[in-house]
């Protein structure tokens, strides 16, 4: 867990996030993705869903800040015991 890369996609579901996904999905990283399906589909993230380093959050960016990071509560993994304190949002 501690040498993994932590690595945010937004518009995963759109045509280079899925690109994106594609290239960067693999034991040493973990992936974030999100997407709201304005433009994307869920057909090109659908074969990541079930990847244990993959968690997606359908969520619109366009919203207010407090609703851009609440979500990241969610990540079942802790960003300081990664050695990431330095990591800002
Ligand atoms: N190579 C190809 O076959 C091909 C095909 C189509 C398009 N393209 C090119 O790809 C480029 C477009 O790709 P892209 O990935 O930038 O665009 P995209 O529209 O494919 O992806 C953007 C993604 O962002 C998501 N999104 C938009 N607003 C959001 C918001 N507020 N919150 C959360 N998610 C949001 C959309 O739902 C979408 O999934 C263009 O340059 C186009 O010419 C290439």
């Amino acid at each position: 867990m501690k040498n993994k890369k932590i690595i945010f996609i937004t518009g995963v579901a759109g045509m280079l996030g899925s690109e994106l996904i594609k290239k960067l999905l693999s034991p040493k990283n973990i992936i974030i993705g999100v997407d709201n399906f304005k433009l994307g589909k869920k057909k090109f993230i659908k074969n990541y869903l079930e990847a244990k380093n993959f968690h997606f959050f359908n969520i619109d960016l366009s919203k207010k800040i407090i609703h851009k990071l609440k979500f990241l509560k969610n990540i079942p993994f802790d960003f300081e015991s990664m050695g990431t304190q330095k990591f800002k949002i």
